[in-house]
């Protein structure tokens, strides 16, 4: 199955640039372009500006001649850049405007779900409604969950302990993040372990990626305040790569299909947040793209090559792509372990403090370890730190305690001043101490 010669990944992030590193591997294609990527990628792919608009952006991709555009983040999705890009009649890796909603709306990521007979949390939606929110938050008791609806980079979703917490964080929200909080959506809080289930669909057939788990919290064990991310592992013990496409059954094809009746069709990727609790699994969330650190983890486990399935998926021909694969069973396997440890700014996630000079970023990569980069700058012709997320150090190895070994190797290789890592991330006994706890 022929690969896009060119592909165009839009984003600048450390999932960005695993795609670009996967995609670039693959011997069919040309060239990748990143736009905007950040200086860290440029072993990989050629780096462009990013267009001041989608249109502009869509327009590029003309110019470009590209074969294929992969979105990486959800607000250009949510946006409906995908719209903009098939109709000048370039193939997109990313569903249209209707269909990011599930991201872009949690209240419509809940009616959808709910249709489609997946197992949520139960819960309801308030619009410009404060004090039906916190009466609900009452009835349901604490812990109870408080969400802004829509987009909020990560930081919409307070778990309170108390009902008092709950109430100050359903106040809170229209000052917080303003139009993302419109609504508001409150729910019971469910305990268990958090997964990640990420599956490529064209719409019709669908594929399972290896599931990987997340570590959320700034501090070891599952403490301090919330991040985009910290670390994350795969495969998870307690949800083996072979169980990925049975939940897939369960959770994306429902809403797939929920989607299919209410007349929207989607591709691209469809990334399940799952609640693993003592009665079985949940639906926290759906993203309408690939995970951010997750991307990072599993990429480097799959040894069939992406450009195809992505192209596929962007033209409803995942069914053949996938048989010419010689994928079976509705998934992608994934070999060996990986753990990616991230290296945050000084002051990240309040406040992360800029233009550190990092040091050992332009060392090669180590065979067993990958350093995927975030939020970097090139100044006078060095790194330094531009993000809060600076990188995702990526060790690889047989087993997760062999790949978390390379991947601190490599982590302490890299240093700048205020630097912030994760001691605990895909360590057995770490997890087996309840990572991703709510
Ligand atoms: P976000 O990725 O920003 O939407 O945040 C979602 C995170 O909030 C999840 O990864 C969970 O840690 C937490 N969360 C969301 N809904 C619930 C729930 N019903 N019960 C417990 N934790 C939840
Ligand atoms: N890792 C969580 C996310 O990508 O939203």
């Amino acid at each position: 199955m022929t690969a896009p010669q060119r592909i165009l990944v839009m984003g600048s992030g450390g999932r960005e640039h695993a795609l670009a590193w996967s995609l670039s591997r693959d011997p069919g294609v040309a060239e990748v372009i990143v736009a905007p990527g950040n200086p860290g990628m440029k072993d990989v792919a050629t780096i462009r500006p990013a267009a001041a608009s989608d249109d502009r952006m869509a327009a590029i991709a003309q110019e470009l001649e590209v074969d294929l555009v992969v979105v990486g983040p959800e607000g250009p999705l949510v946006a409906g850049v995908a719209d903009h890009l098939a109709r000048r009649g370039i193939p997109v890796f990313g569903p249209g405007r209707d269909a990011a909603r599930l991201e872009g709306s949690k209240a419509y990521c809940r009616d959808v779900a709910q249709a489609a007979g997946v197992p949520m949390a139960v819960g309801a939606a308030f619009e410009d409604d404060e004090e039906g929110a916190i009466d609900l938050s009452r009835r349901l008791g604490a812990p109870v969950v408080i969400k802004a609806d829509g987009l909020a980079g990560g930081k919409g979703v307070t778990v309170c302990a108390t009902l008092t917490e709950a109430e100050a964080a359903i106040r809170a929200c229209r000052p917080r993040f303003g139009l993302a909080a419109r609504r508001v959506v409150v729910e019971r809080a469910l305990s268990g372990r958090e997964a990640s289930v990420i599956a490529i669909t064209d719409g019709a057939s669908l594929l399972a990626l290896p599931a990987a788990r997340d570590h959320k919290r700034l501090g070891d064990d599952d403490t301090g305040p919330n991040t985009g991310g910290m670390g994350v592992y795969s495969p998870l013990p307690d949800l083996p790569d072979g169980q990925a496409a049975a939940l897939m059954e369960r959770f994306h094809r429902p809403i797939l299909g929920e989607l299919a009746r209410r007349g929207i069709r989607y591709h691209g990727a469809l990334y399940a947040g799952l609640m693993l609790t003592d009665d079985g699994p949940y639906l926290l969330e759906c993203n309408v793209r690939f995970g951010d650190p997750e991307t990072q983890a599993l990429l480097p486990r799959l040894s069939t090559p992406l450009a195809p399935l992505l192209l596929g998926a962007s033209n409803g021909r995942l069914a053949r792509v996938a048989a010419a694969a010689g994928l079976a069973e509705g998934r992608i396997p994934g070999e060996g372990a990986t753990v990616g440890v991230v290296l945050a700014a000084a002051g990240y996630p309040l406040e992360p403090r800029l233009g550190d000079p990092i040091l050992g970023g332009d060392s090669p990569w180590a065979v067993s370890a990958l350093t995927f980069w975030s939020g970097v700058r090139r100044s006078q012709g060095a790194l330094v730190t531009n993000g809060g997320r600076v990188a995702t150090i990526v060790g690889r190895g047989a087993s997760l305690e062999e790949a978390a070994a390379a991947a601190y190797r490599a982590s302490d290789a890299i240093t700048f001043p205020g630097r912030q890592l994760r001691r605990d991330i895909g360590r057995v006994g770490s997890f087996a101490a309840g990572a991703g706890r709510p």
